[in-house]
């Protein structure tokens, strides 16, 4: 048995529940200051507030967080976590303002990682994807999603997904796998998309899901990458196999993801920068988490999807990084949630609702993780702050001091007293 006590808490905030919030519920969190949380062989078994019960006084560990904020763990559900190479190149095309889908279409972009991926050790994935998993730990991060969608060929789609799975099983953070073999056309089919849909579909999800690589499957679904009718066609035979959909939609144009999204009840749709009202409606209908990406589109340079119409309209709306090597480079959600509250204006509350219970609804993992109530992981974050105000209105510092999965210390040291 393996026991951690936190006590002295200033402020604990969280959502609670174990299924999305969606609109007013979004902004409605519990806080409970002067708290104390007690955990069991990685599961939180008490919560409370005032002097803590005696017979839970000797825990193996004792944190004293001295007045400070906790928050369950982040959880991050959008990355693209496992690639080779980074395009550092593209940023002064970015600066000549040579438009995303621009370079994408002259062979750059997503493909240009696609050829570093395929040339990579499985190895070597490994180790890279694993550093940035380091990073998004320190950073507060407790639980990922990763896609697959740098291989575009049965061998390095599966080596991708096997990276994940390695990983999962090897590193403190908890993954959700996504494949998404339907990122672009390979250029090998450049002159045949019905054929690389074909191959996806009768090939690529059977491998996939035979060695049960995967819990999702994602499309883009932008101008020149994939049209609604294909994605609809990839994430029925994804269906058939097992996986559940996801949808990039509405990144940079909008040809009908949100809609369709809504439609066949996908999980979660992402991006929505361009959302329109219909995709928004059709969220709402089919209880479609809207999977918000902030840091794209301050990287991008675009506008930024309209959360508080979602909000409004009774989406449930998760906040994640995007983390990739085009479009968002970062793995920061400190960073993610000072970009929703200026340029969603979303409340801190809600915001802290989008990248803990919302995130992990988008994966199929609110029953387990997300708040700070009793059952769920004792993923948590001490941090070096007051209040939950505070940690959304900081820039560019990191404010995670400690950082707690499954009730070990991965962050930050136990400076109350051990036993
Ligand atoms: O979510 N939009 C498509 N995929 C990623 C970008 C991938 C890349 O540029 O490598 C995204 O933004
Ligand atoms: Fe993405």
């Amino acid at each position: 048995m393996n026991t951690l006590l936190l006590s002295h808490i200033g402020m604990l905030a969280t959502p609670t529940g174990r299924t999305a919030k969606a609109g007013r519920a979004q902004g409605e969190i519990l806080t409970l200051s002067d708290a104390w949380v007690y955990a069991k062989d990685g599961r939180i078994t008490a919560v409370g507030t005032g002097s803590v019960p005696s017979v839970l006084k000797h825990a193996d560990c004792t944190l004293d967080c001295a007045g400070k904020l906790i928050t369950p763990g982040l959880v991050d559900a959008h990355t693209h976590l496992v690639f080779g190479g980074w395009r550092q190149n593209e940023l002064a095309m970015k600066l000549h303002d040579v438009p995303y889908l621009d370079i994408l279409a002259q062979g750059g972009g997503i493909l240009s990682t696609v050829k570093a991926t395929r040339s990579a050790s499985e190895d070597a994935l490994a180790e890279k994807a694993a550093c940035a998993l380091d990073e998004m730990l320190r950073f507060g991060t407790t639980t990922c999603e990763a896609k697959s969608g740098y291989g575009l060929d049965l061998d390095t789609e599966l080596k991708q997904l096997r990276v994940i799975r390695r990983l999962n099983q090897t590193h403190p953070m908890d993954l959700a796998a996504t494949f998404m073999g339907a990122h672009a056309l390979p250029p090998e089919y450049r002159e045949k998309r019905a054929d690389y849909l074909r191959f996806l579909c009768e090939q690529v999800i059977p491998a996939v899901a035979d060695e049960k690589l995967a819990e999702f499957c994602d499309v883009f679904c932008e101008t020149g990458v994939f049209t609604a009718g294909e994605a609809e066609q990839i994430l029925q035979a994804a269906k058939e196999h097992g996986l559940r959909a996801k949808i990039h939609a509405d990144e940079i144009d909008p040809i009908g993801g949100s809609q369709l999204a809504g439609q066949i009840g996908a999980i979660s749709c992402e991006h929505l920068i361009v959302c329109p009202e219909a995709g928004i409606e059709s969220l709402a209908k089919g209880g479609t988490v809207a999977c918000l990406l902030p840091a794209t589109s301050f990287y991008l340079n675009t506008t930024y999807a309209p959360a508080r119409r979602m909000i409004q309209s009774g989406v449930p709306v998760a906040l994640a990084s995007d983390f990739n090597p085009g479009s968002c480079p970062c793995l920061n959600l400190q960073l993610v949630m000072n970009i929703a509250c200026l340029k969603y204006r979303m409340t801190p509350e809600e915001v802290l609702t989008g990248v803990t219970l919302n995130g992990a609804a988008a994966i199929a993992r609110a029953d387990r993780v997300g708040s700070v109530e009793l059952g769920k992981q004792a993923d948590l974050v001490i941090w070096d702050a007051p209040d939950l105000n505070y940690l959304c209105y900081r820039l560019g510092s990191d404010l995670a001091g400690t950082v707690i999965k499954n009730g070990q210390i991965v962050k930050g040291e136990a400076d109350g007293k051990n036993h």
